[in-house]
């Protein structure tokens, strides 16, 4: 079984050997796979909907994984504990959905957990939630599928971890230290967002401190943006 190289992103930031919960599985492709792979000796995918559910029994029947991956039927992590399992993955989600699941879950600051996220959008959101909260962002990793670049981070609760986070640190994660072609034109993008953003709030004179963290941000991000001919983006 082959996944997206999305999924794979994601599947390689999941802990050898331990228990994994995929929120919002749909049709269970990860835990099917990572159960069947023998990375995790056991799975949990959950969904909000009948419909994805009915998926994803088809794709661990097929897959022989029936047995080991248990399908749930959950809003967010509400269903679940943090006894069902060790790491708990939320991919092709939006961050604005993502940081309203975690904020309604009591039990997320459990230093032995680890949370995987793939955020479809405002990644920016997800990063600042778990910096507010305590939690550390440990790894950051890009790729391209079928031609759109996609991030996937890893986190743990980790609140004695307080290093000096610059502004821009919730824009870019950890992947400076991961620099590929996917994270260059992720960084890309986020700059060109900005910079539309405040030149536009500029021109509309409304805003001015959102403006003003805006400009202190974007240079932090410029040494890792694409550039076409003549210095342009
Ligand atoms: C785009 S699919 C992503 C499927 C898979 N995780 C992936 O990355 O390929 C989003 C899935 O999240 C589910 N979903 C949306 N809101 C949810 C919620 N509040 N709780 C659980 N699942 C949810 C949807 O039903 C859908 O199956």
């Amino acid at each position: 079984m082959k996944l997206s190289p999305r999924l794979a992103m994601v599947a390689d930031l999941v802990r050898e050997g331990v228990t994994v919960a995929d929120i919002g599985t749909d049709h269970a492709y990860l835990p099917a796979y990572l159960v069947s792979s023998g990375k995790c000796p056991a799975a949990v995918g959950s969904d909000l909907r009948d419909g994805p559910l009915m998926n994803a029994a088809a794709t661990v029947a097929l897959w022989g994984v029936a047995d080991e991956v248990r399908l749930l039927e959950s809003d967010g992590l509400d269903a679940l504990s943090a006894d069902d399992a060790d790491d708990f993955v939320f991919a092709g989600m939006g961050g604005t959905l993502i940081v309203e699941l975690l904020s309604r879950t009591p039990w997320l600051c459990d230093r032995a957990k680890r949370y995987i996220f793939q955020p479809m959008s405002h990644g920016e959101l997800v990063r600042a939630f778990l910096l507010q909260n305590g939690f550390r962002i440990l790894d950051e990793r890009a790729c391209f599928d079928e031609c759109r670049p996609y991030v996937a981070f890893s986190a743990a609760y980790e609140p004695e971890y307080r290093p000096h986070y610059r502004k821009s640190y919730i824009w870019m994660g950890e992947l400076p230290r991961h620099l590929n072609e996917a994270a260059s034109y992720y960084l890309t993008k986020q700059y060109i967002y900005l910079k539309q953003r405040a030149d536009a709030l500029e021109r509309a004179a409304l805003l001015p401190d959102e403006v003003r963290v805006i400009r202190e941000i974007l240079p932090d991000i410029e040494p890792y943006i694409r550039r076409k001919n003549k210095g342009e983006i």
